[in-house]
């Protein structure tokens, strides 16, 4: 099965179906993006099982999305929390 894109930030990420968000954001060197409230420390891919919830974002409109479980769609559109 040949792979698709989904969109971060405007930016086209190439995904290999079957891989999570956090997983194409990650191979394609994206590793923080967002921060924390009190100090503004880079957050991403922490535990990478559903967890920390360090690796929140929005997709397709909806807020709170963990990126280490979500299974990328062809197209989603994917921004910071
Ligand atoms: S990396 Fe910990 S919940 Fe996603």
């Amino acid at each position: 099965m040949s792979g698709f894109e989904i969109v971060f930030s405007g930016r086209p990420i190439p995904v290999t179906p079957g891989q999570t968000i956090g997983a194409a954001l990650h191979a394609a060197g994206i590793r923080s993006w967002r921060t924390t409230r009190v100090n503004g420390r880079p957050r991403g891919l922490f535990c990478g099982i559903g967890v920390c919830f360090d690796c929140l974002l929005t997709v397709n409109g909806e807020s709170g999305v963990r990126a280490c479980l979500r299974v990328a769609a062809p197209g989603d559109e994917v921004t910071p929390s």
